[in-house]
């Protein structure tokens, strides 16, 4: 992806010229450059240097027809990743040693004077990589993260995410949003993860959390008539890592006063058009919407994958004609049978399926049942205990093979979830180029317990629960569904967000039902929302995105760490910088804080 400042913003008092935009219209000009030796190249007498800066690669040419003696001794003996100031005349290549492949290959600089500006140590690892040559191990491109840094990909992924920014910002002002800050040091946020917090120095025994999120900030400015809000906000959150998280990850978030989901939806499809325009890609002006009842029905997760089919189907009505004695029980005790057809799917080997098994053991189940029909027959457990009826009702093409997890919904669907992806990744069902954009609503305000009955926030406890479901089941908030949204792309979670509570009795009210019924405590955790909604709050709600998430995606990078510039490994630790880190007992005791657990 290109995008190149104009020639004459780069200039300075230092180069004329960036090294990456000179092209034939150039050719007479003299030119005063600066960057890194990219490689190097001695033909016995003549020097080329490929000199590298953000814009890109040029050629340098130092010969003894027009470079000073020393020039050329320094050229010969300059080691690469050094840092160069050098000026010369542009030259047009002769013909056959035009570079095709290089955006200044039909010129090169007939140096005439060079100066090493910043020699380099022999570098820990190549910038410079020739054709096939693998990548270093990542673990010692992230502790060498200065070097890995000056890779064209990842450079290409910074100024992306730049550029991303700057859509951000414009796209959400010109629409009215306010670009307000929130404090770093500030009270706990739930959304679901372990805070970070950092010891009072002056206040012994007190601590201030890093922002899981601006989650009540947000709602705050809301409260104080800002009408709209936005902030490119740092969060930090202690959990497991993987791929798609970070300890400390950006968001882009929304909060809007007198809205209501649509207007909140409809800003987030507008946002992302842009953001996707910006990296080159079309996308629909309008994203489906979905239930999470559908999305959990037919796909077994609330982040579905519409790249392809395989959708789920309740089997127990056909089971339950069937005397086999697994899927009985399973339906006698209440559960159901549910599962897919995977067309193809029975040329697959007993190992294959197994493994099929596998995983959906891994997520939970007891088990995969399977019924595979080839070459007219029927095979599996099942088979000799269909019926015709049942065989119809299954309605299995040659070919096709089901299958199925009997069980409780919360055990099968994330099971199916994991089968349903692996048969697509196995089937290359997934089209990459595809972009299926996705908001699925309506989620359970609460998740219970199935052994104590105690309720969680499946979002957070600020969503504003259905107003209908609480007219209808008063008395049994398990049920309310919430008005809560996520923007789901290709099975990944863009966003997030909801209509909030805006009237702080039904805030306490939701705060006694997750289990802080003490006024009290209440005042202590959340007074300053309460205070905030009790001075007049207007109806508000809104969104945050996932801003590393999107970067990733729009630069087609395989993880976070490619699109942050300083990232944290899954362990959570940075090897560049070296953080965690173990600290003087002193700078502890000034902060009357003891180590008791074994030390790193
Ligand atoms: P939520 O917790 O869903 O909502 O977060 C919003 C989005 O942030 C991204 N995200 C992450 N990205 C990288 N690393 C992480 N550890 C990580 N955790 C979350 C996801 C997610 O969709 N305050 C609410 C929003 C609201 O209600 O307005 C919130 O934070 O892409």
């Amino acid at each position: 992806m290109s995008f190149q400042p104009e020639q004459s913003v780069l200039a300075t008092s230092l180069r004329s010229d960036p090294c990456g935009l000179l092209r034939l219209e150039d050719v007479g000009r003299t030119v005063q450059l600066g960057g890194w030796v990219h490689r190097s190249r001695d033909l016995g007498g003549l020097v080329f240097i490929d000199l590298r800066d953000r814009t890109g690669l040029v050629q340098l040419a130092c010969g003894p027809a027009w470079s000073a003696a020393e020039t050329l001794r320094l050229a010969a003996a300059v080691g690469v990743e050094s840092v160069v100031l050098c000026e010369g005349e542009v030259v047009a290549r002769e013909a056959d040693r035009v570079n095709p492949e290089m955006a200044t290959g039909a010129v090169e600089i007939r140096v005439t004077a060079l100066t090493v500006v910043g020699p380099a140590v022999t570098p820990a690892l190549p910038v410079a990589r020739g054709r096939g040559e693998k990548m270093a191990a990542e673990e010692l491109r992230l502790r060498h993260r200065y070097l890995d840094l000056r890779r064209p990909e990842l450079q290409d992924n910074l100024v992306l995410r730049h550029r991303l920014l700057q859509v951000t910002r414009r796209y959400l002002s010109d629409r009215g949003y306010l670009e307000l800050e929130t404090p770093i040091l500030t009270k706990p946020t739930p959304e679901g993860a372990r805070d970070y917090l950092v010891p009072s120095r002056v206040h012994p025994g007190e601590f201030y959390a890093l922002p899981q999120s601006p989650q009540i900030y947000k709602q705050l400015f809301m409260c104080c008539g800002f009408d709209r809000y936005f902030q490119v906000a740092r969060c930090f959150r202690d959990e497991d890592l993987r791929a798609d998280r970070q300890p400390e990850f950006t968001q882009i978030d929304i909060e809007a006063s007198f809205v209501e989901r649509e207007d909140i939806l409809a800003l987030a499809e507008g946002l992302l058009g842009a953001l996707w325009t910006e990296a080159g890609h079309a996308i629909p002006a309008h994203f489906d919407r979905m239930s999470y009842a559908d999305a959990m029905e037919f796909y077994g997760c609330d982040r579905p994958d519409l790249r392809y089919g395989l959708r789920l189907r309740d089997y127990s009505s056909i089971f339950a004609g069937l005397d086999f004695a697994v899927t009985r029980s399973a339906l006698d005790a209440g559960a159901r049978v549910r599962g897919m057809v995977v067309p193809g799917g029975a040329a697959w080997s007993r190992k294959q399926v197994d493994e099929l098994e596998a995983l959906a053991k891994s997520a939970g189940a007891g088990g995969l049942l399977r019924l595979r029909h080839a070459d007219g027959a029927y095979d599996g457990p099942l088979a000799k205990f269909l019926t015709d009826d049942a065989r119809a009702a299954f309605g299995l093409a040659d070919g096709d093979l089901a299958l199925f997890v009997a069980a409780p919904d919360r055990i099968a669907s994330p099971a199916l979830d994991r089968v349903r992806q692996e048969c697509a990744r196995r089937l290359e069902l997934i089209d990459e180029r595809q972009q299926c954009f996705l908001v699925v609503m309506d989620f359970p305000m609460f998740e219970q317990d199935h052994v104590t009955g105690a309720l969680t926030a499946v979002h957070h406890p600020f969503t504003a629960p259905h107003p209908a479901d609480m007219q209808s089941f008063p008395d049994a908030p398990a049920r309310w569904r919430a008005l809560a949204y996520d923007v789901v792309l290709n099975g990944t979670e863009l966003g997030g967000g909801s209509i909030r509570i805006s009237d702080p009795a039904m805030q306490s009210r939701m705060f006694s039902l997750l289990g802080i019924g003490d006024v009290a405590d209440q005042e202590r955790r959340f007074g300053f929302l309460l205070e905030g909604l009790r001075a007049g709050a207007p109806p508000h709600g809104g969104i945050a995105f996932g801003f590393d998430r999107i970067a990733m995606l729009l630069s087609g990078a395989p993880s976070l760490r490619d699109v942050i510039a300083f990232p944290k490994t899954t362990a959570a630790r940075s090897l560049f910088e070296g953080a965690p880190v173990a600290v003087p007992i002193e700078d502890l005791e000034a902060l009357h804080l003891a180590v008791t657990g074994p030390l790193a």
